[in-house]
């Protein structure tokens, strides 16, 4: 096939809903590989909150803003099909990230190219458990939150990807583990399948009164969302607290910054530490993260929910469904 499909950002989105406003799909006649570069086959695309905040003019975010005209960016995994970088066979399965196109052109350091183990039996966990997600939920909660034996872990955005796999982390090294999310049937699924020992429904439920019934208080929070969420958490941390301040996916919509915590007083009250970290920064830590992550994997001690729609041209409804919050687990594009 010498032709792609690729969703091209025409204009800075508004909100989280109407993305076909903002972009469009168009067909190209793919070019010859530039030296170095590598072409694989789009299998499947991962969709990234954070990835919202590209698509915006902020010029003040971890990434520089996406210019207009060019091709949306986010994490492929496929297989190879044409390679000018003898690390990356014609045929091996990698990760990385590359365009919402179906096929992706890239240069392997600027993408984070890897070559993916195919001995995992369904190759999506790479997207899942032995993904980006799991890297973050995992130096997330045991570096950044520090989190120990015993104490009570707060997540936000529980039910999503990064968040679900942030609850089992702190589950698995022993943390009493609170999972914040939207809706009764998310919660269920917090208790009854990802085994939290509290979930709530922040539509339905009045967060901060529900937190305010943890003897001692929270000891960390591995933060999603910011907002009127880390306002409810920070007057019930406990003192000495650490908060992960992972994504502030309330505000990535709005085209400039997030408002402060208005319970930022908190922050001294109870002595906290409070730390933003970012994934790329510990990339090369990977091969240090994988050997954990993958027993648990095996020892179905890390498990992931995949919310996978068909198809290049369904891309943004999979987009704005993962936004506004319909997704269970991990969205993804199979292509
Ligand atoms: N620091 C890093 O390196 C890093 C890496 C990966 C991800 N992240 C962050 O992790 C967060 C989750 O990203 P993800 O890609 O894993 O997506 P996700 O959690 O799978 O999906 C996004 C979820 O956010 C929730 N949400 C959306 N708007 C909300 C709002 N206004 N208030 C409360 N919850 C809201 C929705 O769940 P509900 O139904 O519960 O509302 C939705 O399911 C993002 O903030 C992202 O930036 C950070």
């Amino acid at each position: 096939m010498d032709t792609s499909r690729y969703w091209r950002l025409d204009r800075h989105p508004r909100g989280n809903t109407g993305f076909e406003d903002a972009l469009s799909l168009h067909e190209e006649t793919l070019p010859p590989l530039g030296a170095g570069e590598v072409r694989l086959r789009v299998a499947w695309l991962s969709m990234d909150a954070g990835t919202r905040m590209w698509m915006s003019p902020r010029t003040d975010g971890y990434q520089p803003p996406l210019p207009l005209g060019a091709k949306m960016v986010g994490l492929c995994l496929g297989e190879v099909t044409e390679s000018e970088d003898a690390r990356f066979p014609v045929g091996a399965m990698v990760r990385g990230f590359g365009q919402w196109a179906e096929y992706a052109t890239v240069d392997p350091a600027a993408a984070g190219l890897e070559v993916v183990d195919q001995s995992v039996p369904d190759m999506r966990e790479h997207f899942g458990a032995l993904g980006m997600n799991a890297w973050t939920a995992y130096v997330g909660v045991r570096e950044v939150a520090a989190v120990k034996p015993g104490e009570w872990l707060a997540v936000s955005a529980a039910a999503g990807a990064t968040g679900s796999l942030a609850c089992q982390v702190g589950r698995n090294l022993g943390a009493k583990v609170i999972g914040i999310a939207g809706g009764a049937e998310k919660c269920a699924w917090l208790r009854e399948t990802i085994g939290v020992d509290m979930a709530i429904d922040y539509r339905n439920e009045d967060v901060e009164a529900r937190l305010a019934a943890i003897e001692g208080g929270v000891d960390a929070f591995f933060d999603n969302v910011g907002g009127p969420i880390l306002d409810a958490v920070l007057p019930n941390m406990a003192h000495y607290g650490r908060i992960a301040i992972c994504g502030m996916v309330a505000g990535y919509d709005s085209d400039g910054p997030m408002p402060g915590p208005a319970r930022f007083d908190q922050i001294l009250m109870r002595r906290l530490r409070v730390e933003g970290f970012f994934i790329p920064d510990f990339l090369e830590r990977g091969a240090e993260f994988m050997p954990r992550l993958r027993s648990w994997l095996d020892e179905g001690k890390l498990t992931m929910a995949f919310d996978e729609t068909r198809g290049i041209e369904n891309v943004l409804v999979a987009y704005e469904r993962m936004l506004t919050g319909r997704n269970l687990g991990k969205a993804i594009v199979r292509l």
